[in-house]
This record gives C-alpha cells, sequence and structure tokens, in this order.
C-alpha cells in the first residue's frame, strides 16, 4: 500500500540564496517545493536599505525557473547606521517582511552587524511600534564565551534584555539549537517563535567530529550534544504554533568547505522536505509535520497559509538525492543526512 501525505505547500522561514552564478544555481532548488523564504540579507555588501532590498528581490525573481511559484520575502540587515524611516517605510510598502540582527562577527559576512545593541534601541522601538518582526542570529561572540556555549548565553545576555525593553518587539529566534532556545521560546509568550533547520533535527556535535572532521556538518550555530537535538525533535514534531521550519540552507562552493578554514552553512534545499518526512514519521508526528512547515510559519508572521499543496509519498527503495548541485560558483554538495531516505516530494 503507498503511503502519502500532502500538505498545503510549506515555506522556509529562513534562507539564504546569495546572489549572482550561486543564486542562479541553487535557487531552483528552493522553488520546486517551498512557496515563499524569508531570504537573508548577508551579502557582501549587506542588504541594509529599502532600495538594496528592492534590486535583490528583482535578481532573485530573475533567477526562479519560469512557471514556478515562489515568493520571495525580504529583510534588511541591521547595523548600527540603519535609518528608522527607510525600514519603516520598506516595511509599510510590505517590500520586507523582517529585519536581521547578526551580532558583528556571529557567522557569515557579519561584520557589518550589531557591537553595541543600545545603538539600535531606537530602530527596535520603531520596529515594535510598525509591527515589523526581528530575526535573531542568536549566540555571542564574546571570545571568552565556548562556542557551544554561545546560543544559551546569548539568551540571558541579549535577547531577554531587549525583550524586557521592548515587550511589543516581535522577535525569531532563528536557528535553534538547544533545549535553553526550545524551552525560552516555548514559554516565551505570543511575541517570540523559533525557526528549526532540518539539519539540527538529525545532527550533533558527533556527527561533525567523530570519525574525522566533516565540513559539510559545519554550520552556525553549530550543531550541540545530543540532548539538545532530542529537544529540537521534541519542539519541532510537537504541533507547538512557536516552532517553524527555517532551513538555513546556506550554500557554499565545496572549495569553501573542504578547507583549512572551512566555511559554516549546510544545504538543504534539495531534500529538506524527504528528510523531514523521515524524521516525523520516525517520531510518529507525521500529522504534525504541515504545522512545522507549512502553518505556524505563516501565522507568526501574519500571513495566509499556502492554498497550494505538496504530497510526500513513501518509497520501496531509498530516494537518490542528488550530491552536488552544479553551480556557476562550482559545486555545491548536497546535505546527506548518513541514513537512507524513503520519502519523495511533489
Ligand atoms: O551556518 C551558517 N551559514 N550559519 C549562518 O548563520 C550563516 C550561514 C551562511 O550565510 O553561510
Ligand atoms: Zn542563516
Amino acid at each position: 500500500m503507498t503511503q502519502s501525505i500532502t500538505i498545503r505547500r510549506p515555506d522556509d522561514w529562513h534562507l539564504h540564496l546569495r546572489d549572482g552564478a550561486m543564486l542562479a544555481g541553487i535557487a531552483p532548488e528552493t522553488a520546486r517545493h517551498f512557496a515563499r523564504a524569508i531570504i537573508m540579507p548577508n551579502l557582501v555588501p549587506p542588504v541594509v536599505t529599502g532600495s538594496d532590498a528592492a534590486a535583490y528581490r528583482e535578481r532573485i525573481l530573475a533567477a526562479i525557473p519560469e512557471g514556478a511559484d515562489f515568493t520571495p520575502l525580504m529583510t534588511l540587515y541591521l547595523t548600527e547606521d540603519t535609518d528608522a524611516d527607510d525600514l519603516a517605510a520598506a516595511h509599510t510598502s510590505g517590500l520586507i517582511k523582517a529585519v536581521k540582527l547578526y551580532p558583528a562577527g556571529a557567522t557569515t559576512n557579519s561584520h557589518s552587524g550589531v557591537t553595541n545593541f543600545d545603538k539600535v534601541r531606537p530602530v527596535l522601538e520603531k520596529m515594535a511600534e510598525i509591527g515589523c518582526p526581528l530575526c535573531v542570529h542568536g549566540e555571542v561572540t564574546d571570545p571568552a564565551v565556548d562556542i557551544f556555549d554561545r546560543e544559551a548565553v546569548f539568551i540571558d545576555r541579549v535577547l531577554d534584555p531587549i525583550r524586557k525593553a521592548t515587550p511589543d518587539l516581535r522577535v525569531i529566534m532563528e536557528h535553534i539549537t538547544t533545549k535553553n532556545g526550545a524551552d525560552y521560546v516555548r514559554e516565551g509568550g505570543d511575541n517570540i517563535g523559533a525557526t528549526i533547520t532540518t539539519h539540527h533535527l538529525i545532527i550533533n556535535r558527533n556527527h561533525i567530529l567523530v570519525g574525522g572532521i566533516k565540513p559539510h556538518y559545519y554550520c552556525l550555530p553549530v550543531a550541540k550534544r545530543e540532548e539538545h537535538r532530542l529537544a529540537l525533535r521534541q519542539a519541532a514534531t510537537s504541533g507547538d504554533a512557536s516552532f517553524f521550519l527555517g532551513t538555513d540552507s546556506a550554500p557554499h562552493a565545496d572549495a569553501a568547505k573542504e578547507s583549512a578554514c572551512g566555511c559554516a552553512g549546510c544545504f538543504t534545499a534539495t531534500n529538506t522536505m524527504s528528510l523531514l518526512a523521515h524524521v516525523f514519521e520516525e517520531d510518529g508526528a507525521l500529522d504534525k509535520l504541515e504545522a512545522f512547515a507549512s502553518l505556524n510559519g505563516p501565522k507568526f508572521y501574519g500571513l495566509p497559509a499556502n492554498e497550494s499543496t505538496l504530497t510526500l509519498t513513501k518509497t520501496d527503495a531509498p530516494v537518490d538525492f542528488p550530491n552536488k548541485i552544479e553551480t556557476g560558483a562550482g559545486p555545491v554538495t548536497v546535505f546527506d543526512p548518513g541514513f537512507p531516505v524513503f520519502w519523495t516530494a511533489d
């Protein structure tokens, strides 16, 4: 008997599409299954103004294959010089759906991010007033804090103070990797949500380091201990409306990953929906997949769920995903979950 489930078409609430030849090469991978995605602004140079976002949006639309039904949801990159009026105009016109906070130095192309959080306080107040959500990369950059503790410390030192000072600000804690993050969001009321990536539901830190270093499993925030992965699985498969899919699919050419100083990022756009079907089936929660991938995100962002659908079908033989996507910027390795997957998506 064929097992299949049909869900409303999913959205990706945290995605890196890059620019130029990389954008052209990888955009079709997301547009195949997803209706919308929140597009990260960490280009070089970053997307900081409304006019930057409008121009980037056009470049993305040009890279989407003919006939694909995909809408990029644009964001601005918050800097200490962000102009609150420009931001408000971009939000009011519908051009941007959120603003992204990178602590300076936390991750790829984050050097223009925020060092002194007091400097962005007026912008955050404005965002709370107009209902523009803040997407947060939740890691401190203090060299004294161990990389595996950076998310938990960020909650106490940065995120909670911001939320207490600006309680009306709607915040998305992006790509949570810890039980601390899941607990904070679950108990945080209606103004906070969290995205969870596909890869953090599958790998823990052993997968990166045991038996040889695996550069394609290195991302930021870095995967943590198994107990944290299990807490993320519980959060994602619970159906709790605070948690929704943000793949953080982050392509880097293989040469930049397989290097003495490899870039952070897992590329999961190609096989994410099949992997999620596997994960949710394994946890006896296939009935919660639609909430996680297609309903909770739009609800948090105040957007309608998609009317179109995606069908996930169980196969007899393992699905053969491509190992790499060839792009004009070099080959990009597709995330390998390390186990066979028996679900197709279309
Ligand atoms: O692993 C990551 N890759 N984490 C981030 O926060 C940024 C991203 C990227 O842009 O490559
Ligand atoms: Zn990201």
